[in-house]
């Protein structure tokens, strides 16, 4: 299976440039409504477009899924949603009551025609009565298998088209887009069949980060960093996305997923990605789009020698925090007794040109650690000459705190005061919240606000999605023919030893978020 005749850069009708304008009025249908995505982050992330004035004031939500209910039970759950999971506005019932007159609600299996002519009625109805402009955006935040069936009934239903010569149609597809390299190729082909790629926002919501997206702007927005920003000055570079939670209630999800699919292939990557992309020209979808790609493209593929000597995988057992048991990973309901799922993956990782050749990157990920951070930390070369003598002169790092204390550091060394000539690292830290205070936009509101916008620069094409799957392939496979020897690291703890040993092996150690 191929789609190497899809022009994944043919993008034309897209804006040029990030531009910000209020979104235009639109009918938004989510599939999967009823479910934990919906209620915990695009509800209340549109509630907080709303409550900005980000969202259109005509404006139609439809939700769509396989439970019974009726508009009015829809909008009290959604209402509910709100209060329970808004992120960075205080609720206002009264504009929480405005906002909960959109909400509308269609149920139906996602395979049943029938379902799909009352949906396109609904749409139609809601469409002349707000004066919606024929603007749609269908977002699919059903479990992944439902996508094909979704896509196919929307084609049936003639709801890709564009119902009249001016407006718009948009599908949004929810990560995990695709579980292997052949698995996204055939979701790229069933999507591209019936939508353009330009009408197409995968979604992956590190992106919508504020932190992810001052990556681009701490290089390419200041004159100082970028001349730094290559092999010459850099000796290698951490990307930590840690968790402390477990798997939650998530266990029938994670057990086909794990550590490598949930969160390298898609975050972790999207943040290397960033770190190393060459400036493009514009920060607009196709330029950012095209030079991520071409990072991808550039890591050393993994064979399976390769994957044996670099990339760690683990599991959590039982450990504590405080005194409190924190049961291992096997025992989490809906996990089996003996599951070789991985929660921990450390990967060494090279890329192949000019700027990187000799850096390594080094990326971890891992549920139940000892803490939630996020941070990518890039590690200096020495000073090139000690003058200092008899003083021990560790090198500069540049750490950037993605979440959750959202900030960036500068290590260096400075003068200890007193009559000695005695050196010390020091921090100079620019912090988020003291300098714009609280309350930034939450990930997915901003990632709604650009899809309303129609502009794709923080979402995955489908060439990028392709090449980070090409990536994690031959580590998956080589996975599947050695079994693991799990758990082989307490929760609580910063995962197994052998991630140590493999920046230990290149003289250098994990950096303690
Ligand atoms: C999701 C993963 O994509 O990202 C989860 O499926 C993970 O397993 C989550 O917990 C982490 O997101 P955040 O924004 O909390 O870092």
């Amino acid at each position: 299976m191929s789609t190497q005749t899809v022009d994944f850069t043919n993008t034309a009708s897209m804006p040029a440039q990030r531009t910000l304008h209020e979104a235009e009025p639109c009918t938004i249908v989510i599939f999967g409504a009823s479910g934990d995505l919906a209620r915990r982050k695009l509800i209340p992330a549109l509630f907080e477009l709303s409550s900005c004035g980000s969202l259109a004031r005509r404006i139609a939500i439809i939700g769509f899924a396989r439970s019974k209910m009726t508009d009015d039970a829809f909008r009290e759950a959604m209402t509910e949603a709100v209060r329970k999971y808004s992120e960075s506005c205080a609720v206002d019932e009264e504009k929480l009551r405005a906002f909960a007159q959109a909400f509308a609600y269609v149920p139906g299996d996602y395979n049943n025609p029938e379902a799909f002519d009352r949906l396109t009625r609904r749409v139609e109805e809601l469409d002349a009565q707000h004066h919606l402009d024929g603007n749609r955006i269908f977002y699919l935040a059903t479990p992944p298998e439902v996508y094909p069936a979704v896509i196919d009934q929307l084609r049936d239903a003639h709801l890709q088209e564009n119902p009249n010569g001016k407006s718009w149609t948009r599908l949004v597809v929810e990560k995990p887009f695709g579980r292997d390299l052949a698995s996204a190729r055939k979701l790229n082909k069933t999507v591209l069949d019936v939508f353009d790629e330009s009408q197409v926002y995968r979604i992956d919501h590190y992106l919508g980060k504020d932190t992810v997206q001052n990556l681009a702007v701490l290089r390419f927005g200041n004159g100082i960093f970028e001349p730094l920003w290559n092999r010459n000055f850099i000796d290698s570079v951490q990307i930590t996305a840690a968790e402390n939670i477990g798997i939650e209630t998530r266990a029938s999800f994670y057990e086909t997923a794990g550590a490598l699919r949930d969160m390298i292939q898609s975050h972790v990557l999207q943040l290397m990605s960033l770190v190393a992309i060459e400036p493009p020209s514009a920060f607009d979808a196709t330029a950012v789009r095209n030079e991520k790609i071409k990072v991808l493209q550039a890591i050393r593929p993994y064979t399976p020698e390769l994957v044996a000597r670099d990339v760690v995988r683990g599991q959590y057992g039982s450990g504590g925090v405080a005194g409190v048991y924190l049961p291992g990973y096997r025992e989490e309901q809906g996990a089996a007794k003996n599951s070789a799922t991985e929660t921990y993956v450390a990967a060494r990782v090279e890329i192949e040109n000019w700027r990187w050749a000799g850096v390594p990157f080094y990326l971890r990920t891992g549920k139940r650690l000892t803490r939630r951070v996020t941070e990518i930390a890039i590690q200096f070369r020495r000073a090139p000459h000690m003058m200092f003598r008899g003083q021990e002169m560790g090198s500069n790092s540049l750490v950037l705190n993605i979440q959750p204390d959202e900030g960036i550091s500068i290590m260096f060394h400075a003068k200890q005061p007193g009559q000695e000539m005695r050196l010390t690292r020091v921090a100079m830290d620019f912090s988020y919240q003291i300098a714009f205070g609280g309350g930034g936009r939450s990930a997915y509101a901003t990632l709604l606000n650009d899809c309303m916008r129609g502009d794709a620069t923080l979402f995955d094409r489908g060439d990028g999605v392709e090449a980070a799957w090409a990536l994690v392939d031959p580590i998956l496979q080589a996975w599947q023919s050695e079994k693991p020897d799990f758990p082989n690291y307490p929760a609580g703890s910063w995962g197994p030893r052998e991630a140590d040993t493999l920046l230990e092996r290149d003289g250098r150690h994990w950096r303690k978020p």
